[in-house]
This record gives structure tokens, C-alpha cells and sequence, in this order.
């Protein structure tokens, strides 16, 4: 059975960026912070951290936020980047300010680019992150692509092929599956995350996409009621549907 790990308070909380260990001795002097309904205030305390904290530790009358080991599902809207580095709006901003704080940090599993919309995931924990990108694991990733010009017909096989190179690469694509919606709208899904790899596979065919949206990844879809801008964490059982 693995080991619960424990953890002081004031590290646990300053670790979730809920402030300084001094700030937080302070907090539960003044009555802040409540573990199983009885106030906490010696925070040198060790505690087990366990995924059901948040329903038996209360921060200033609120659950505490997940502990580590989270994944999060986000609707992506169109005008925000992936990067921690970027100017302008990025999608950590959609979440809680304090999770910018966060040790392990919050990152994006892959990315898409500031212009596509849809499915992403969040994540804390770095090996699940490694093996949801790894290209060994071919994690299956589905876009729904409107085109600029009509579909020739011939794209389904080029795209199956595996032979398609694209520009400036020395490596072939692995097959990928196009499912023709209408005459200007597909779906794609690659098991790769060449840079662009979509708008540049479209672009080789001599077309241009206009729209971008990530509707699935592996065995999850992303659901009808989660509106741009909208997340949700994911719980195991959704967790483990990436690798189906
Ligand atoms: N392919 C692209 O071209 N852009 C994305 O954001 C994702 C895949």
C-alpha cells in the first residue's frame, strides 16, 4: 500500500498559496482555520494528506483547495495563451489567484494555441503530465476544424497515410483519422503535438482553418455544459478515461 504522506500545516497551506508560514500561524491563532469542525491553531502540526482534506480542513469558513495531485478540465476560450511566459491573457488567470502560487506549480498537459478553443487539462502532478504527452502512450487527440475552402477528398487518405511531411520537419506524420462533417468542417484526431500540427497538416492540402476547437482527448469528451471559461476537476475514474 503507498505511504499517506504528511505534512505540517503552515507548510501544506504555504505550499497551496495560501500565504506565508508566518501568515498562516497568524491566521489560525486568530481562529481561521478548522480541521474536523475544532479549531487548528498549533500549525507545526503534521497532518496526512489525503484527497479528503478539503472536506475536513476549512480556511476562513471555506473548504481548502484540492491538494496536490489534481487535474482540471478547462474549456479553453479563444484569446488565451498556455504559456506561463506570455504576455497577455493566459488560461491561469481563468483559475483561483492564489493557485499562481501553488509548489508543485499548476501546468497545461500540452497546449493549444491562443486561437483554438476546447478541451485542456491542468495539472499538478508532473508524471501524469509526462505520460498523457508521451508519444508512446498515442493518446488520441480530436479536433473539430472549420476550413476555409472546400474538402477535396483526398485528405482522409494523406492524412492516414503517414507519409505526410510537413514543412521544415524531417519525420513523417503518424496516420491520423479525418472524419468529414460537411464540406468545410472535419474532425481530426492526431496522436501527436507537433507545433500547429493541425493548421499546418490543413495548410499542406492547400487549405486554411478558420476555426479550431478540441472536442475530445483520449476517452474524455469535453462536456456540453462546461461553457468557455469554465473548469472542473476530474476525479479518477474521468482521470483514468485519458488512457482508454
Ligand atoms: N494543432 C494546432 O494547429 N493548434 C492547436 O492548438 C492544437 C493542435
Amino acid at each position: 500500500m503507498a505511504k499517506i504522506p504528511t505534512s505540517r500545516v503552515d507548510r501544506l497551506l504555504s505550499s497551496m498559496g495560501y500565504g506565508s508560514r508566518t501568515e498562516m500561524a497568524r491566521m489560525a491563532k486568530a481562529g481561521g482555520i478548522t480541521l474536523d469542525a475544532a479549531d487548528l491553531v498549533d500549525v507545526t502540526r503534521r497532518i496526512p494528506v489525503t484527497p479528503d482534506l478539503p472536506k475536513r480542513m476549512e480556511i476562513d469558513g471555506e473548504p481548502l483547495d484540492p491538494v496536490a495531485g489534481m487535474v482540471i478540465l478547462l474549456n479553453k476560450p479563444l484569446g488565451m495563451t498556455c504559456s506561463h511566459k506570455e504576455i497577455g491573457p493566459r488560461v491561469y488567470d481563468i483559475l483561483p489567484a492564489r493557485w499562481k502560487r501553488r509548489d508543485p506549480v499548476i501546468s497545461t498537459i500540452g497546449r493549444l494555441d491562443k486561437q483554438t478553443s476546447g478541451l485542456l487539462l491542468l495539472t499538478d502532478d508532473g508524471d501524469l503530465l509526462h505520460r498523457v504527452i508521451s508519444p508512446r502512450r498515442h493518446v488520441k487527440k480530436t479536433y473539430r476544424a472549420r476550413l476555409a475552402r472546400p474538402l477535396k477528398g483526398t485528405e482522409g487518405d494523406l492524412f492516414a497515410s503517414g507519409q505526410l511531411m510537413l514543412e521544415g520537419e524531417e519525420k513523417p506524420l503518424a496516420p491520423a483519422g479525418l472524419e468529414v462533417a460537411s464540406e468545410t468542417e472535419a474532425l481530426l484526431s492526431v496522436t501527436e503535438g507537433r507545433y500547429h500540427q493541425v493548421r499546418r497538416m490543413f495548410a499542406a492540402t492547400g487549405n486554411h482553418v478558420e476555426e479550431l476547437h478540441r472536442e475530445r482527448l483520449g476517452g474524455l469528451t469535453l462536456p456540453d455544459e462546461l461553457a468557455p471559461g469554465q473548469w472542473k476537476l476530474l476525479s479518477d475514474e474521468e482521470i483514468s478515461l485519458i488512457f482508454q
